[in-house]
């Protein structure tokens, strides 16, 4: 295995740190190679390169089989101008890798259904949801300004997508969902934007391509309560880039923490940029205190993803599980009378049960 990895910024080193321990784990257990480099991204790349993407990550991330990527941004580079920001870094390094499929997994771990926000009854049926959320398109990537007008200022960003793009996103759901419980519900705003309606269009003559999976539409406003109100409802959620983003938050509070949500980026070949879904955290930076799962997890989705090892994903999935069921937890997912560990203890319970 020859991979990057991106620490980033804030907890980004501390939970990469723990994503290379269990990869190292499985690489010895499994007996394979690994090779891995580390690059620099974000905020961290902006202080010694003076760009938050250098030539060189881009370069090594190419040259690689997968990347794992801790998180970028922080404060501290919060008043430079967009294109200097951390974040433009990773919106940088998705594009120039091509991958436009971000698959979001939300899974209830069933120890920790106290920490979920929802009730017994609701998470009585379990979650096991995968949101596909388009990363290269839509407001993220389309055109932007900001003008002086008369008397103040004006600002834009717009929606866009072409017919490629959804093309290419949607047959990849479909290829998922027909993995899962062949159900795929399409989420837009498409009551109101023009480029929701061809979402719609192409998702529907794709449909017929796909008549074993199930189809439904639903607006981006009642998904968000549906989410909420009987999320068991959902497989496989296809949607845009910005609308992706935020479900795929609000559904990690469904599983009892932004810590422990995966995430891969694909592009339909082997190659995939692997990140967890939460971001930098700069208020507990350095403190050993953030919960690595969700990069311990998205090392999971790598080997399964990138190097078809669905067999060892499964075997970090469940270590995961036990060290749960042993009752520790990092403080975001800690509950009364839970064995509190930090960063690193987590990261070293995992390996050993793996
Ligand atoms: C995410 C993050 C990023 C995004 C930010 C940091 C640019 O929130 O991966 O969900 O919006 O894509
Ligand atoms: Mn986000």
């Amino acid at each position: 295995m020859k991979i990057a990895v991106i620490p980033g910024d804030g907890i980004g080193s501390e939970i990469t740190k723990q994503g290379k321990k269990v990869l190292r784990t499985v690489a010895h257990k499994y007996k394979f190679d690994l090779e891995y480099e580390d690059v620099l991204l974000g905020g961290s790349a902006l202080d010694e390169k003076g760009t938050p993407l250098p030539e060189e990550t881009i370069r090594i991330c190419q040259n690689s089989e997968a990347v794992l990527l801790g998180a970028v941004g922080g404060p501290k580079w919060d008043h430079f101008p967009g294109n200097l920001r951390p974040e433009a870094g990773l919106l940088g390094i998705r594009k120039a890798l091509g991958v436009f499929a971000n698959l979001r997994p939300a899974i209830l771990f069933p120890e920790l259904k106290s920490a979920s926000n929802l009730k017994d009854e609701v998470l009585g049926k379990g979650l096991d949801i995968m949101i596909v959320r388009e990363l290269l398109g839509g407001a993220y990537f389309g055109e932007k300004n900001t003008v002086n007008i008369k008397g103040g200022q004006k600002a834009w960003d717009t929606i866009s997508y072409s017919s490629f793009e959804i093309d290419r996103i949607t047959r990849k759901s479909f290829e998922i969902a027909r993995k899962r419980n062949k159900k795929l519900t399409l989420v837009d705003k498409s009551n109101v934007l023009e480029s929701s309606k061809l979402w719609r269009k192409i998702v529907g003559k794709i449909s017929r391509e796909y008549s074993d999976v199930e189809v439904s539409c639903m607006y981006v406003d009642n998904a968000a309560m549906q989410l909420i109100r009987d999320p068991a409802q959902f497989d496989v959620i296809l949607t845009e880039n910005m609308f992706g983003d935020i479900l795929s938050d609000e559904a990690s509070m469904l599983t009892g923490s932004l810590g422990m949500l995966p995430s891969a980026s694909v592009r339909g070949d082997s190659f995939g940029l692997y990140e967890p879904v939460h971001g930098s955290a700069p208020d507990i930076a350095g403190c050993n205190k953030a919960n690595p799962i969700g990069t311990i997890m998205s090392a999971a989705m790598m080997l399964k993803y990138s190097f078809n090892r669905a067999d060892i994903a499964e075997n970090i999935k469940n270590a995961v599980s036990e060290v749960l069921s042993g009752g520790y937890r990092t403080p975001d997912i800690a509950v009364k009378n839970s064995k509190i560990v930090g960063t690193e203890e987590m990261g070293d319970l995992i390996c050993k049960k793996i």
